[in-house]
This record gives C-alpha cells, structure tokens and sequence, in this order.
C-alpha cells in the first residue's frame, strides 16, 4: 500500500510495481486521513504487517534567528506528529496481524550536524527518540526500528532548494561522505527490506545508519 499526500503519484508507482499494490491518498498530519488509511490498508490486505514512516521534508537552510515558524510547525508537523499519528494508527492493525514491524525514517542529519539545519535536524532526532520508546513499549510484539540515510537526490531537496539538488550542493555533500557517493532510494529501500524481514527478527529499537560513512567525518 503506497499512502501519500500526492494520491496521483502513489497511484503511478503503484501500478509499475506489477505486483498486487494499491494506493490511497493520506496526510500524515491529520488524525482523520491516518484513521481512514489505516482502515483501508488492513480491509485491503487482510491485515497490516509493517509499517514504514516515510513521508518526510526539511526547509530551505536558515540560521535560526531567520527560521520562518512556519517552517518549524510544517517539518515538525509531517516528520514528528506524522510519525506520532501514523505508528498511533497502526498498532491495532499490527497487533491483529499477530506483531509486525514498524520502521521510522529518520536521517543521518540526527547525529551529524550542520548550520542552518537546526529545525529538520531536531525533527529526525525526535524519530529517534520516539523509535527506541516505543521499541520498548511495544516489545515483543511489534518491532521498532529506524534508518539514517545521508542526502539522497531525490525531490526531497525540492522542500530545501525549491528544485533538484543543485550540483554544486551535490558536489559538497559527496565530498563529506567517505563511501564517495551520495545515496540511492536502492540503499534505503533494501535496509527497509532488511528491517522489516524474519532476518531482523531480533532488531529492535536500532537505528540503522545508511550514511556512506558521513557521520565519521
Ligand atoms: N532525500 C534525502 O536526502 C534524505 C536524506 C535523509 C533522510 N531522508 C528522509 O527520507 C524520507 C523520504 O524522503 P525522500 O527523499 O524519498 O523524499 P521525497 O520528497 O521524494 O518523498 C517524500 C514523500 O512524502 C510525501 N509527503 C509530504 N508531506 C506529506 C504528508 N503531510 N502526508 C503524506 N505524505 C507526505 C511527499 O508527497 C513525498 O512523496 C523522508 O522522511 C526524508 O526526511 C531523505
């Protein structure tokens, strides 16, 4: 199930995986779409057995005395509560399910820091935090567990840059990352697989790190 605030492109990517995907329009922030989301998830499918937090942006990169509130309330809104309303939502689904897994998308930006980049930075460290809790709380039913990637050309820097990744900015933060290459969606996707498998079946509370090594330098 693909749930995003852009219902069309969870649409198109559900109709190219061939695979037995639906889609349905869901905002993060708001209690009533998570409900409704999480309703038609386990209706469709029988059940819900892993949920990944994924949705997620930043702001354009502003020394905090220049950090409009809006940008705060949107990025602790969709990366904070998001997280908060959609693992909230889940936990009935996953429980009938027999457990399950849920895994929060957090970023390397939680541990490794840069001006201007205070409000998004905190959000994900927020992830964290509220990873390794409910990790707790919900042991040993449901597993909890979050990724850390580095920068990613992805239309994320679209809510940072107000386009693509510029490739001067790309070109920066390559030479920040030892393994010499920014990130693919593919890393990412494959930790996900990872996490959410029998293979992890002992993970939980972990916050897997998938930074090329950005976070030594
Ligand atoms: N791309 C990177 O460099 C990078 C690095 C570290 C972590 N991350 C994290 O990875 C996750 C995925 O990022 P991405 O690179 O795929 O970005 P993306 O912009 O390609 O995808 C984010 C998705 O979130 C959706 N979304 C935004 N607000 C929403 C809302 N209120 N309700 C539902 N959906 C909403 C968007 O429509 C979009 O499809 C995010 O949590 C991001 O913070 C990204």
């Amino acid at each position: 199930m693909l749930a995003d605030l852009d219902a069309d492109a969870a649409a198109d990517v559900a109709s190219t995986l061939g695979l037995d995907a639906a889609s349905c329009h869901l905002d993060v922030t708001d209690a009533g779409s998570v409900a409704e989301a999480m309703a038609f998830a386990e209706q469709r499918f029988g059940g819900i057995d892993v949920l990944v937090n994924n949705a997620g942006l930043t702001h354009r990169p502003a020394p905090l005395e220049d950090m409009p509130d809006a940008a705060y309330d949107l990025v602790f809104g969709v990366n904070v509560k998001g997280t908060y309303l959609c693992s909230k939502h889940a936990i009935g689904a996953l429980r009938r399910s027999g457990g399950g897994s849920i895994i929060n998308l957090s970023s390397v930006a939680a541990i490794a820091h840069r001006s201007g980049n205070t409000v998004y930075s905190a959000s994900k460290a927020a992830v964290v935090a509220f990873t390794r809790n409910l990790a707790l709380e919900l042991a040993p039913t449901i597993r909890v567990n979050a990724i850390l990637p580095v920068a990613a050309d992805t239309p994320f820097f679209v809510s940072a840059f107000g386009e693509r990744l510029p490739a001067a900015a790309a070109e920066a933060m390559r030479a920040g990352i030892p393994l010499g290459r920014l990130c693919e969606p593919a890393d990412v996707a494959r930790a996900v697989a990872f996490l959410a498998s029998d293979d992890a079946a002992f993970i939980t509370g972990e916050c897997l790190v998938v930074d090329g090594g950005r976070n030594l330098a």
